[in-house]
């Protein structure tokens, strides 16, 4: 559930979304705990997961940011397979079951792409970022 009192944050450019290309990855905390997010357009849809796969919780991409199959057209899990609608993120086959992706609501406005922190799923504070960023 989105949380009306969070303001919507701004994720990145709608050029940076290509129809079933690479999806874009970021920083969240879930539930106050360190989780990462991506964002890829399908169907000229932008759509955004946690990226945490139903069978393990596990991040699924088999290369930063690549999360489609060889013929762009379904979520795969690189651990075992798991595979996913990327419209609505429902599990499809594999080892997920009646599972489905964690959603995250984004939306498109003026060429740029925002997201909607949740009760649940919130933007990283800044001072977190800073302390976590190598020296
Ligand atoms: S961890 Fe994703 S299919 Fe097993």
């Amino acid at each position: 559930m989105v949380d009306d009192s969070a303001p919507p944050e701004l994720l990145c450019s709608a050029a940076d979304l290509p129809e079933s290309g690479r999806a874009w990855v970021w920083d969240v905390l879930q539930y106050g705990q360190p989780a990462r997010a991506f964002a890829l357009r399908f169907d000229g849809q932008a759509v955004a997961y946690l990226n945490r796969c139903v069978h393990v919780p596990t991040e699924m991409d088999w290369q930063h940011g690549e999360f489609l199959d060889a013929d762009r057209r379904w979520i795969l899990c690189s651990i075992h397979g798991a595979t996913y609608e990327p419209a609505d993120g429902r599990c499809v086959g594999g080892p997920c079951g009646r599972g489905r992706l964690t959603p995250v609501e984004v939306a498109e406005r003026d060429g740029q792409v925002y997201w909607y922190p949740s009760r649940d799923i919130r933007p990283v504070p800044f001072d977190t970022a800073a302390a976590e960023t190598p020296v």
